[in-house]
């Protein structure tokens, strides 16, 4: 049992003595896949919110404070210094990273090395945008020198399917620009966050990252409340995003970086290669059992094509393998979050009342806890799959015979990512990517939706995001510009 009871205020790390909460896992080495206890967290309160609060706008002190006002090498080689100490803890993140949400080893892996790299290229990313930033430009007889700097104090809420990579993606970024940090794990994926403790308590000056644990209404909402959070930077839902920022008295003076919902489609055309297209729906729809805000979370396949593709997915799917984390021949596993199958269920039930069949054998079957994808053909607009962010194994899928059906369902989705286009005539391509980059961020071509490489803007229309999450922007939505201007004379 790993029971956490150290958090992280004022650069100094605290003895938890208070209430706490179990934290569940649902992998088990009798491979029951029952709900079993890991360890413990820290059940916080409005109490330590405020030390939060108080620690991290004590370090910004209304921009004069040391972490603020240092100068940028120095700030890097803090983030240095972390980022040495983080690479030593490797094997036991990753170990958690299985047991606390149940992602595969490889790709466990892949998250602790691509953290440590954003980590990397963040540093060389802020050094470039200083030497640029450091020029005198002339204007009109008006010297100026731009800089970037911090804005406040940021909340920093991530997300429990990339509780190391996603939430450093808002992290890193946001206190290497002088901003210091409350940082609240995500409900699942809150363990692997002890053995970097020291990390960032050695690394940082006192008050620049202050790391809480509890739950959002009892911890992120007093701190919202407090009026003093400059920047809300959130990965999870609209929901919580919009109750959280209702909560600062004065919300025009608070900035947001958010990662929210998605609904990316895969449109098949005729034409498109089959073995390939299977390959990458498969990957993108199921891989880490469909949690990922980029997954293909609905598939329009074009009527000709529809018979053939939907057999030959329904088997693939069926032969996907089931099993723990660290058994590298699986590629389905448990589920974090409990009520996760139940709620799958519900959404297959919906579709299959209002006339969808499951047209895989193995679809919805339980094991344990855990739920097999159900494939749904054909899904339509009455049916809560068609709406809902699934978020988990289910893949729904439906037949056009006009291009114009797909582009008007997506222009009247609330949602606007990414969209993965699978085809081969380059004439009927080209003319629909035009149409297909206003409608979302990132056009996947013949390939599956995904965030990375991280230095590729990150980032959606409409519900999907605000402000945009990668190396060099993300580096930008943390601070503001200023300059000194001076006269000619
Ligand atoms: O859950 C949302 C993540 O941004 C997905 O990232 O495409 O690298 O898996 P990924």
């Amino acid at each position: 049992l790993l029971n956490q009871d150290t958090y992280l205020v004022n650069g100094e790390l605290k003895k938890w003595e208070g209430q706490t909460s179990a934290v569940f896992s649902t992998i088990s080495s009798t491979e029951k896949y029952e709900p079993t206890i890991l360890g413990s967290i820290p059940f916080m309160g409005e109490k330590e919110a405020m030390e939060a609060v108080e620690a991290a706008s004590k370090a910004y002190n209304n921009g004069q404070g040391l972490w603020p006002t240092m100068k940028v090498v120095d700030r890097i080689k803090c983030m240095e210094n972390f980022v040495t100490q983080m690479k030593t803890t490797r094997t036991e993140v990753v170990k958690l990273l299985m047991w606390e949400i149940g992602k595969s080893l490889g790709d466990s892996e892949k998250e602790f090395d691509r953290t440590v790299e954003y980590i990397y290229d963040t540093i060389d990313s802020l050094k470039e945008l200083n030497s640029r930033s450091s020029h005198f430009s002339k204007v009109q007889g008006i010297n100026a020198m731009v800089r970037r700097g911090p804005l406040g104090v940021v909340l920093c809420l991530g997300p429990y399917n990339y509780p190391l990579n996603e939430t450093f993606s808002l992290l890193i970024p946001a206190l290497i620009m002088g901003n210091p940090v409350i940082f609240k794990p995500a409900k699942h994926g809150v363990l692997l966050i002890s053995p970097l403790l020291e990390a960032f308590r050695s690394s940082f000056p006192a008050g620049a990252i202050n790391i809480v644990y509890g739950r959002g209404r009892e911890v992120a909402s007093p701190i919202m409340k407090s009026g003093k959070v400059d920047i809300l930077a959130l990965i999870g839902n609209s929901k919580s995003a919009i109750a959280l920022q209702d909560q600062h008295p004065n919300k025009n003076r608070l900035r947001l970086v958010l990662g929210l919902e998605a609904k990316n489609p895969a449109i098949i055309l005729p034409d498109a290669d089959l073995d390939l297209t299977i390959q990458e729906c498969i990957a993108g729809s199921l891989s880490f059992n469909g949690q990922r805000c980029t997954a293909l979370k609905v598939l329009y396949v074009h009527e000709s094509i529809a018979d053939e593709f939907n057999k030959r997915f329904a088997a693939k799917v069926d032969a996907l393998s089931f099993g723990n984390p660290w058994d590298k021949s699986v590629f389905l596993t448990p589920l974090p979050e409990k009520e996760k199958p139940a709620y799958i269920q519900e959404l297959i039930d919906d579709a299959t009342s209002k006339g969808a069949k499951i047209i895989n054998k193995k679809g919805g079957e339980h094991t344990e806890n855990y739920i097999f994808p159900a494939v749904l053909f054909p899904i339509n607009k009455e049916m809560r799959l068609y709406h809902e962010e699934q978020f988990g194994p289910v893949v729904p899928i439906l037949s056009f015979k006009d291009i114009q059906e797909p582009l008007n369902d997506m222009a009247e989705s609330n949602y606007g990512q990414q969209v993965s286009l699978f085809g081969k005539d380059i004439k009927t391509i080209a003319p629909l990517i035009d149409t297909l980059v206003n409608l979302v961020c990132r056009v996947n071509l013949n390939s599956s939706c995904q965030r990375g490489p991280d230095v590729f803007p990150f980032t959606g229309r409409k519900d999907s995001a605000v402000g945009t999450l990668s190396i060099h922007d993300a580096l930008r939505s943390f601070s503001i510009r200023t300059f000194v201007a001076s006269k000619d004379n």
